[in-house]
């Protein structure tokens, strides 16, 4: 890391204390100490204001405290805050599980498992995948991230540093190359690639011939669009071909939209991009605009476990139920349009920047809607521009931006989905400020 960063006296003085007292595991690597939020803006103790191009981990897609969000929530409080759903009813989280199952991406009937987290969604999901089945095995694919806890451990395949020390996992998980024509698994170029990618026939002509029988096979999971691992959009012809597979053998395809769903893209879920219909959808972060809520998604016909497989004390809390309606309610009528054009914005403004910047000139810039990656490279060979990549975030707390990586080299671009076009182009004049002074601090 080129840059350390003047802190202000509050800011230095909270950090201190969290180094004393929070676990070693989660030190963040960004000096920045939130006071308060709006919008798409962020302030720290100090008072100094900064444009929020992160969205706490593409959560906040509403902004920060939406009133509309804001409200529901407190209204909720003032009625009751917990009942537990797994042994009560109440309106609030029907009305969110109608709200799901009516805009879930495949056709028929869905039914819906309300959990508190992304990791949760995942575990729930390989259970719900194991029970309707009666398989054991799963395929997921190297630089996936579906959480850390043990099931969804076991299909990360992000960096080793999230597994490294947690052996043994669930056993039976198979990781596979994902679809990434600039950094092809297989090893091929990329326009051989992009015409004819291997990634689906290498599951079904090396995996299932050498290594696992299909029929043992409960379930693909699959990011439809590839998050921690930098911001990897797939070919459409890829995810059709899993999908194909998964009908040939009787697998489930697991869609971990996470992070890409929601309307992040434009549209309520990654997926729908790719013609695909998936039978299982994994959502959170942006459903409840940064209150802890996530949910399962699935054909109804699959989703017929028995009373108690599956349940959670939290899971479905009214208050973050009404948080997510609120949520949904915008998303739908201003911010999903709000995220296509305003995505097209900012990969016009990326190209732009390319010829600006000797680590974007032969960069990756990809991306749907608002979840927009820049892959960071040195050269034409593509060496990964790693250490310009991880001190421009740094960097960008100096100018007035807060931008997330991902991947060994990306910048990830997930503001909140209700930015508008003035704050973002600042946010990238901020970025490409913070990027000069990186590439310069290396002698670029
Ligand atoms: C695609 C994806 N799946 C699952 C998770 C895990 O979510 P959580 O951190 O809420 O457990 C994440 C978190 O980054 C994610 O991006």
């Amino acid at each position: 890391m080129q840059t350390s960063l003047a802190l202000g006296e509050k800011s230095q003085a909270i950090i201190e204390r969290d180094s004393e007292v929070m676990s070693g595991s989660i030190v963040p690597r960004y000096p920045f100490v939130i006071e308060r939020g709006a919008g798409a803006r962020v302030w720290d103790v100090e008072g100094k204001e900064y444009i929020d191009l992160a969205a706490g981990i593409a959560v906040t897609s509403t902004g920060h405290c939406h009133p509309n969000v804001v409200k529901a929530i407190q209204e909720q409080a003032e009625k009751f805050i917990h009942i537990a759903g797994t042994d009560y009813y109440y309106d609030v989280q029907v009305r969110l599980a109608e709200k799901l199952a009516q805009i879930a991406p495949f056709a028929g009937d869905a039914r819906v498992f309300l959990t508190n987290s992304g990791t949760e969604t995942i575990e729930g999901a390989l259970k719900l995948a194991r029970w309707y089945t009666g398989r054991s095995q799963v395929i997921a694919f190297f630089g996936s991230f579906h959480g850390r806890s043990m099931g969804a451990l076991s299909l990360t395949s992000s960096k080793i540093v999230q597994r490294r020390g947690f052996s043994p996992l669930i056993p039976g998980v198979h990781h596979v190359p994902y679809n990434n024509p600039y950094r092809c698994g297989h090893q091929r170029q990329e326009t051989e690639c992009r015409a004819h990618c291997t990634c689906a026939s290498y599951i079904e002509n090396m995996l299932f011939q050498r290594t696992v029988d299909p029929q043992d096979v409960a379930a693909i999971v699959l990011e439809s669009i590839q998050g921690e691992g930098g911001y990897v959009v797939p070919d459409a012809r890829f995810v059709q071909e899993l999908r194909e597979l998964c009908d040939r053998h009787g697998i489930l395809l697991i869609v971990d939209e996470v992070q890409s769903g929601i309307g992040r893209t434009g549209k309520w879920w990654a997926i729908e991009h790719f013609g695909v219909e998936p039978d299982i959808v994994c959502s959170a972060k942006g459903i409840a605009s940064g209150m802890p809520l996530g949910a399962i998604i699935a054909r109804k016909e699959i989703m017929s476990w028995e009373v108690g497989a599956h349940g959670s004390t939290y899971g479905g809390n009214p208050i973050c139920c009404a948080a997510a309606l609120a949520t949904l309610d915008l998303i739908e009528t201003e911010y999903m349009a709000n995220a296509q054009t305003q995505g097209a914005f900012l990969l016009d403004a990326l190209e732009e920047l390319r010829s600006h910047h000797p680590t974007m000139r032969h960069a990756r810039i990809d991306g749907k809607g608002l979840m927009v990656g820049v892959e960071l490279v040195l050269d034409e060979n593509r060496t990964p521009a790693k250490v310009i990549r991880d001190d421009v975030e740094l960097v960008g707390i100096e100018e007035g931006v807060l931008i997330l990586g991902a991947g060994t080299s990306s910048i990830r671009f997930c503001p909140a989905l209700m930015i508008d076009e003035a704050t973002l182009s600042e946010g990238l004049q901020r970025f490409d400020r913070a990027l000069t002074r990186a590439e310069q601090a290396v002698g670029l």
